[in-house]
């Protein structure tokens, strides 16, 4: 990524600038296909019935899976606590002077790290918000420089919060693999390692909020994402339509959404929906992002099964995974152009 300013000390140095290179087309804000009256309907699954085998919450899954590609999941049995520590722990960090955050400053050539990833242009129109990333599992792939050292304890806090949405993806993916017709463990051991890595979004307030965004729409390269939003600021918005659905956080709720490789399996059958964030006028917000993809040798391509006879019914060509998601990393988040890398006929 380029350097570009740090969005939360602009903020903080003068509240009510908002510099050019922040500023989008009202095209691209799109304000007429707000679909708030939908935001009631985004569906809620249960874990716990999930985990217990229960037929209709897996069918409920099969349906959010395709009609929404987001979900709200609720009963995933995360103690309240190791959520509100990773909450409390987190708004100490990005409260820390910018000295202090920059020791685990993002270098250009990397992914981990506290800054902004996505740039790749000089004139390329930027975000309203900065980042924490770092990637959790496989342990040895953890770079434990860029893990911030305050407040006291915060890595602790990350790798418990981190262990416990492990649980709950693993879980989630086993039943993606039944409802994909397959026995649970078989898409877990298709990523030959099971990737884990956060991005924790910080969004400062923006004194004009309908002239940014706090994060462009884009769809996740990933299999699937786990999303812990704040409970008091509205601000993702979801593809759903043709419109924009805004997500209000439910809370103790978890958001998961479907990935570009979920969708490359199930070729097409379950979505990978674009998004995005906005911001608000008068309060910061945090979202932390936890993603889960395969190993870089992995090859996706549609499931065999789900295509059946007809092979030239089949949307999306063979990728290595690895090959994949260096792509989509070195183009600015834009819409859902990811998975058109991988579709044929386009
Ligand atoms: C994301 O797309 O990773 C996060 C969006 C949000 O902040 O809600
Ligand atoms: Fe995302």
């Amino acid at each position: 990524s380029l350097p570009v300013p740090n969005v939360q000390e602009m903020v903080k140095n003068n509240p009510l600038e908002v510099p050019e290179r922040y500023i989008r087309t009202t095209q691209e804000l799109e304000k007429v296909n707000c679909l708030t009256h939908l935001s009631s309907q985004i569906p809620v699954i249960d874990f716990s019935l999930l985990s217990s085998g229960n037929s209709e919450e897996l069918l409920n899954l099969d349906i959010a899976c395709k009609e929404w590609g987001f979900f709200q999941l609720i009963n995933h049995g995360i103690e309240g606590g190791v959520l509100q520590r990773m909450k409390d722990a987190t708004a100490e960090f990005f409260k820390l002077p910018i000295e202090e955050k920059e020791k685990y400053a993002m270098p250009s050539n990397d992914i981990h790290g506290y800054g902004h990833a996505y740039v790749v242009s000089e004139d390329q129109t930027l975000d309203w918000s900065d980042a924490l990333v770092l990637l959790q599992y496989p342990i040895h792939f953890r770079k434990l420089q860029f893990w911030p050292k305050t407040p006291q304890g915060f890595k602790e806090t990350i790798e418990a919060y981190s262990s416990e949405v492990k649980r709950v993806g693993e879980g989630v993916l086993s039943c993606l693999s039944m409802i994909m017709g397959m026995e649970k463990h078989v898409l877990l051991e298709w990523h030959k390692e099971l990737v884990q890595g956060l991005r924790v979004n910080y969004y400062p307030p923006c004194s004009t909020p309908e002239r940014v965004l706090g994060l462009s729409p884009h769809s996740d390269a990933d299999t699937i994402t786990l999303l812990m939003q704040d409970d008091h600021v509205c601000a993702l918005e979801i593809r759903h339509n043709g419109g924009w659905v805004p997500v209000p956080p439910l809370p103790n709720a978890l958001l998961l959404n479907v990935g570009d490789v979920i969708e490359i399996w199930s070729n097409g059958k379950y979505k990978s929906v674009e998004h995005r964030a906005m911001t608000n006028k008068n309060k910061e917000r945090t979202s932390f992002a936890t993603f889960f993809f395969p190993r870089d040798d992995v090859e996706v391509e549609p499931i065999d099964h789900i295509i059946g006879d007809a092979q030239n019914s089949k949307l999306y060509k063979k990728v290595i995974y690895g090959d994949y998601l260096r792509q989509s990393l070195k183009r600015k988040l834009d819409g859902k152009a990811h998975t058109d890398v991988a579709r044929i006929n386009e």
